[in-house]
């Protein structure tokens, strides 16, 4: 297991590359199953989930060919003669559910482990399987897998409402109705873009989808769906969170290249209220920072809103902030183990209930801390870097899942992370 070893503080100045996002990736390679002929997509970055999620899908017999020095993927579904998705790949990564719809899509039939707890709570998957059944989906539980099964080739399908609304079960519902549903309407469906870039991409592929980007989504069967060559979208939280982390320091200067500004919904109008010089000009994000920031509370919500996936590192920015601020997370109730992490990097928050109310400024210092998951970890790696002297953050394995060549692209920019074993 490896360990990262900071020394802290460091400004930031230079230029850091966005990656292709993980979380937009997953769905794709998903999506690939349902074509007739090979997918190929440009943009997939190398992380520990996507070669999960690629073992996963070879389990099928489909081809995977991952050109690592291009980040590009080639899914050949032609061979796929296996319908199962096992319990030992899909406890490691909980979006390897998609292979549920994907399958039901792909073959009319799938036995696809639940995916069980995860490191912040509990997080359940009943909406994909009642969305699934109010499809016309057989769906029996047994022994901890799902087994869903149609009659005929196709369902009648009907209309489900979200509620929540869920970027998962959205995801795999229109997976599973693109080529089984004669009509299925999604009510308050997600409208990240995750959603709109795979909604995107199965038209490419033949599918009939509309109200894309929309909280209704109504999609109509297509007898045949073919592989199509498609690119990944910039990873979303990995801009947000690097624009945290210029913003941790009083003497930055990071452009950010090759993002999709508008995918960040309304983040921006909260980064802009912390006081730093902030810039975007076509693909191109610049934080410039001068002196302090503001206390700026924020509210999780579904997007556009503020995403879950950046308060972790919202919180720990707010250290730095001169002033009270609170950090609420209205997707996920009990997404705070950072917290004891930070206070032993000296900040001063504390939670209640869903709400971490953050006193700044503090000057952190150094200590060792441990990763929990995965925003949780890459926050112990901001307050490290913003912290005075030497620490170490141990179980860095979390951010392998989701941050391509962390620390190579943060020492570019002036940072001092070691990775060595634990
Ligand atoms: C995805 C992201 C995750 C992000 C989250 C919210 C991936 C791989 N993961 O997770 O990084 O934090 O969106 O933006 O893309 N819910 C139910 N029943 C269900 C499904 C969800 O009650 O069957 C609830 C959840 O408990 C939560 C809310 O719906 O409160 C939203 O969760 P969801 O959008 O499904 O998150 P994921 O798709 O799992």
């Amino acid at each position: 297991m490896d360990k990262f070893i900071i020394e802290g503080p460091t400004p930031l100045k230079g230029q850091i590359p966005i990656s292709g996002s993980k979380n937009a990736a997953l769905p794709l390679m998903a999506a690939s199953l349902l074509g007739n002929s090979p997918s190929t997509i440009h943009l997939v970055p190398r992380l520990k989930d996507i070669y999960t999620f690629n073992d996963v899908i070879r389990g099928t017999g489909t081809e995977v060919d991952f050109n690592e020095s291009e980040n590009t993927l080639r899914i050949d579904p032609t061979t796929l003669n296996h319908t199962e998705a096992p319990y030992d790949l899909v406890r490691k990564m909980r979006a390897s559910f998609y292979m549920l719809g994907a399958l039901i899509g792909r073959a009319g039939e799938a036995k696809v482990s639940l995916p069980g707890g995860c490191a912040w709570g509990p997080r359940p998957v009943d909406l994909h399987l009642k969305g699934f059944e109010t499809m016309g989906i057989d769906i029996e539980l047994e022994q901890g897998y799902v087994h869903a099964s149609i009659d005929n080739n196709s369902v009648e399908g009907g209309e489900f409402t979200l509620e929540p609304s869920s970027v998962g079960a959205t995801i795999n519902l229109v997976l599973g109705a693109v080529l089984r549903a004669k009509k299925f309407v999604i009510k308050n469906a997600a409208k990240e873009p995750d959603v709109v870039l795979l909604c995107n991409m199965l038209k490419k592929m033949g599918a009939d989808i509309e109200g894309i980007g929309t909280d209704t989504l109504t999609i109509q069967k297509v007898d045949k769906l073919e592989g199509v060559e498609f690119s990944n979208d910039p990873d979303r939280i990995e801009t947000g969170t690097y624009m945290i982390a210029a913003a941790m320091h009083p003497d930055s200067d990071v452009t950010l290249t090759g993002c999709k500004p508008e995918d960040l919904g309304r983040f921006p109008t909260y980064f802009k209220k912390l006081g730093v010089h902030f810039e975007i000009s076509g693909s191109d994000i610049r934080i410039q920072t001068n002196g302090g920031i503001n206390p700026v509370s924020i509210k999780t919500k579904i997007y556009p809103g503020f995403p879950t996936d950046l308060q972790a590192q919202w919180a720990t920015l707010m250290t730095q902030a001169k002033g009270t601020s609170t950090v609420t997370d209205t997707i996920y109730f009990d997404r705070f183990s950072y917290v004891p992490e930070l206070k032993r990097l000296g900040a001063k928050l504390s939670v209640e209930k869903n709400k971490v109310t953050i006193q700044g400024p503090t000057q952190l210092t150094g200590t060792s801390v441990m990763s929990t998951d995965l925003r949780a970890s890459v926050s112990l790696v901001l307050a490290a870097m913003a912290a005075e002297g030497q620490s170490e953050i141990l179980r860095v394995y979390h951010l392998d899942r989701g941050y391509e060549q962390l620390e190579k692209k943060l020492n570019s920019v002036g940072a001092s992370i070691t990775r060595a074993d634990q």
